[in-house]
């Protein structure tokens, strides 16, 4: 079968075989690429016109519990420089990025003990009391049912929890400690409580094989998930991977356009990494079917050192309080930021 029937068939079913789609990524040639952009740029304009939503994102804790080989604060490294924000600094974050149009808020953070149920809860609340109409998301890792469930009962309204590799053998060495069937049991949860979820993986990561995005591709579809973040991996010096390379951008914005196609109605960011990773990286993966950026919030003080990897943006078009420049770098290639929560299609 040529490549660009296969694409095709993608476009116009939103499914193809797992061998098919093997086929493709082993053997996609730079036209078929092109292509592939956009077929997967029709099908989000067909569901999302050509608006962009923004998110703005609060990095409240770089503790983390955790021991993922390939992350900058896992807990190993005595390097990181360890900050955490108070309750009184997340609301003025909030607040901040209310008046910047802002209308969703990630909270994300390691997975810091500290932050216990109660003071989520507490914070949650007073998010939603000062701005109901604001949507609040979770980054915040694994924990029980009965945790996501009373974090969900204080007002949040949606999760990202990603995958990270849906190869239950890489998914093991990579996270010491860990296991890839409770991390699919914490989404699978997740789902049922009723959040907006989004799951995702890296690309590139030391190890990985085209088998390997294929299961992640196949894992998505059978998910159905709201969201899916995707990035390269970027080694980060003070890893067990430091020493590794990364994974490419281009291979990063085949697989955004891939889901794309097998999720029409997914949110897909344009992530940090990609934008790290190639200066236009933002814009290229926007093009191939992604249609959410989420620039930083974080008071500046603490951005650097929210390190998950070397090289990370943020500022310039990363930075929240560059909203206008972000704005005006959309709409220089087609498309249109879209002020409001940006709630999932699907
Ligand atoms: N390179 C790229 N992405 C990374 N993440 C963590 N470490 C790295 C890295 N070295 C990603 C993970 C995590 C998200 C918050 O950041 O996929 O889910």
């Amino acid at each position: 079968m040529l490549i660009k029937e296969i694409i095709d068939k993608l476009a116009l079913e939103g499914n193809c075989t797992k061998e098919e789609l093997l086929y493709l990524l082993d053997n996609i040639a730079d036209e078929e690429k092109e292509y592939l952009w956009e077929k997967a740029d029709e099908v989000r304009r067909k569901n999302y016109d050509n608006k962009v939503y923004i998110r703005g994102l609060i990095e409240f804790t770089n503790y983390c519990k955790r021991d993922c080989v390939y992350c900058g604060i896992r807990r190993s490294n005595k390097k990181a420089c360890r900050y955490r924000l108070t309750e009184e600094e997340i609301l003025s974050c909030v607040e901040a990025g209310d008046k910047l149009g802002y209308k969703t808020f990630v909270l994300q953070g390691g997975e810091d003990p500290y932050f216990t149920d109660e003071r989520l809860e507490k914070i949650i609340k007073k998010i939603k009391r000062k701005f109901p109409q604001n949507a609040i998301t979770l980054s915040i890792g694994e924990r029980t049912f009965e945790s996501y469930k009373r974090l969900y009962d204080a007002g949040a309204d949606r999760f990202l929890l990603r995958h990270e590799t849906a190869c239950r053998e890489l998914y093991a060495e990579l996270h010491p400690g860990a296991t890839y069937e409770n991390r699919v049991k914490c989404i699978e949860d997740l789902k049922k409580i009723g959040y907006q979820v989004g799951a995702g993986f890296m690309v590139g990561i030391p190890g990985q094989t085209n088998e390997d995005l294929v299961k992640d591709l196949i894992f998505l579809k059978s998910l159905q998930p709201h969201m899916v973040g995707i990035g390269p991996f970027i080694p980060h010096v003070d890893t067990p991977l430091g020493q590794c390379q990364g994974g490419a951008a281009e291979k990063t914005i085949i697989m955004l356009a891939l889901t794309r196609l097998l999720l029409p109605k997914a949110l897909l960011p344009a992530t940090t990494a990609l934008g790290s990773i190639d200066k236009l990286g933002r814009e290229k993966g926007i093009k191939a079917g992604a249609n959410v950026v989420m620039p930083n919030l974080s008071p500046n003080s603490v951005r650097e050192k929210y390190a998950l990897y070397n090289g990370k943006l943020s500022s310039g078009d990363e930075a929240a309080e560059c909203r206008r420049d972000i704005e005006r770098k959309i709409n220089a290639i087609g498309f249109e930021i879209e002020v409001g929560r940006g709630d999932s299609k699907v």
